[in-house]
């Protein structure tokens, strides 16, 4: 797909994941409140295992994890996502987020997957992106609104109640101006 494996926004610096990055994945992964909206907490074993699919989703398809750390003191606050996924039969390219709970609410989920999704338009030539969550996610929600995807409706996800939001290239480069 050809995504950079790295890159910067005002407030971040953004980079695929190096095995020193394992030991803020399995803290991030051990806390309920960042979890509860990515299928619940993951042991170190399954955190490693997630860490090797997206070191080879990177590998095969050009696309992946990035770490997110804040410019100021380098230290991680999360990560962003680009990858395939399938909510429910529909199957796309999905972007995704989580940070730390410590730094919710700065906006910075947004500033990071604004970036993403011009990564996925502009270098890597996607025609649309899809972005799913728990229905009563109302901060995921809240990122994909502000990044302008389009509410399509409501599908089931890991036996879940899921919403499916879209953005396709043409919305997206009007929103440009
Ligand atoms: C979803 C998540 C990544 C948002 O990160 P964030 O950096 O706090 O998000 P932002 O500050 O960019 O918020 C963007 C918008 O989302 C909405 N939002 C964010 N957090 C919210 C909350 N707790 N309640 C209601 N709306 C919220 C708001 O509209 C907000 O814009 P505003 O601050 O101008 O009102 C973060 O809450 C998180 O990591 N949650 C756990 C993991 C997760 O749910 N990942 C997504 C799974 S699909």
């Amino acid at each position: 797909m050809n995504a950079p494996e790295s890159f910067s926004t005002a407030r971040l610096a953004a980079a695929r994941p190096v095995s020193a990055d394992e030991d803020f994945l399995i803290e991030a992964w051990a806390d309920a409140r960042v979890t509860k909206w990515l299928g619940g907490m993951r042991d170190r074993a399954a955190v490693l295992a997630l860490f090797a699919h997206w070191d080879d989703l990177w590998d095969s398809q050009g696309l992946g994890c990035w770490i997110l750390r804040d410019r100021n003191d380098g230290i991680p606050v999360g990560w962003v996502l680009l990858h395939p996924m399938d909510f429910g039969g529909h199957t796309g390219i999905e972007v995704g987020w989580a940070i730390i709970a410590d730094r919710w609410r700065e906006g910075l989920a947004t500033e990071a997957a604004h970036r993403v999704v011009e990564i996925a338009f502009a270098d890597c030539g996607l025609d649309e992106l899809l972005s799913g969550t728990m229905t009563e996610n109302v901060a995921s929600r809240g990122v994909m609104e502000k990044i302008g995807f389009v509410y399509e409706g409501d599908v089931v996800h890991a036996d879940l109640p899921h919403v499916l939001y879209r953005l396709d290239r043409e919305t997206w480069e009007k929103s440009r101006g």
